[in-house]
């Protein structure tokens, strides 16, 4: 065995920074979400917005990476990415997806589980004015997803696009621009010594959440 191998074979450390209790959970999951997203900003988690968006294509091949999460509430997740990248592909023939949450510094995770839609246009307008220069550029220059031949083509095409754009406005490409995952279920994770984890299920049902623990 190589010593990575062993090295990650071995290694167990406990959890042990807090649990999670039903007399102290929120009444609704979008509540629970903000409290806990709060805790991971005050506690400076690492990439406390990055998320894990797993799609499906049409044939039923999941993919996943890690996104922004640039909005949330009332249990509307937003992000903001290319319309003809991968994802979106997987996404105009299967509007399931799922989102995991990781802040190790919490010992937390959070999986939501929602169906997706494209944002409102005027959201992703405001979303892309607000933007640098530079991410502006970016988006409209990165064929995302694409195979490209060379890193000097993707900087020639920077080029040709700041160019282009000199002394003009910016405006939000239309192969650019948000979604918006509504979620229907949630399942919140506290770490917990020995492996026994807190881990506490919502799932939306005709009129209010099911909330169930689930076995670690
Ligand atoms: C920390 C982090 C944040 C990212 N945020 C975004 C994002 O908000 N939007 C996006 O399109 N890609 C983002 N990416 C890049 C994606 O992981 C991915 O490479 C890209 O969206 C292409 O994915 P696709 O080919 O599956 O569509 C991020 C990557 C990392 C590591």
């Amino acid at each position: 065995m190589s010593n990575v191998n062993q090295h990650i074979s071995q290694l167990r450390e406990d959890f042990m920074k807090g649990e999670l209790s039903e007399t102290t959970l929120h009444k609704t999951p979008d509540l629970q979400f903000e409290h806990w997203m709060k805790n991971a900003i005050d506690s400076k988690a690492n990439e406390f917005m990055a998320f894990n968006l797993c799609t499906v294509s049409k044939d039923h091949k999941p993919a996943s990476r890690i996104v922004y999460l640039r909005e949330f509430g009332s249990n509307q997740f937003y992000f903001y990415t290319n319309y003809n990248s991968r994802k979106a592909i997987d996404i105009s023939g299967n509007k399931n997806v799922s989102l995991t949450f990781f802040w190790p510094e919490l010992e937390r995770q959070i999986r939501i589980e929602g169906t997706i839609e494209f944002a409102e246009k005027e959201k992703s307008d405001t979303y892309f004015n607000q933007r640098p220069i530079e991410s502006k550029i970016g988006a409209w220059s990165s064929p995302q997803s694409e195979p490209i031949t060379d890193r000097n083509t993707l900087e020639k095409l920077v080029q040709e696009t700041t160019e282009k754009f000199k002394d003009k406005n910016i405006e939000r490409p239309k192969f650019w621009g948000g979604y918006r995952i509504a979620a229907n279920y949630y399942e919140f994770w506290q770490g917990r010594k020995s492996r026994l984890h807190d881990r506490i299920a919502f799932t939306l049902e005709t009129n209010h959440w099911k909330i169930e623990r689930l076995a670690p």
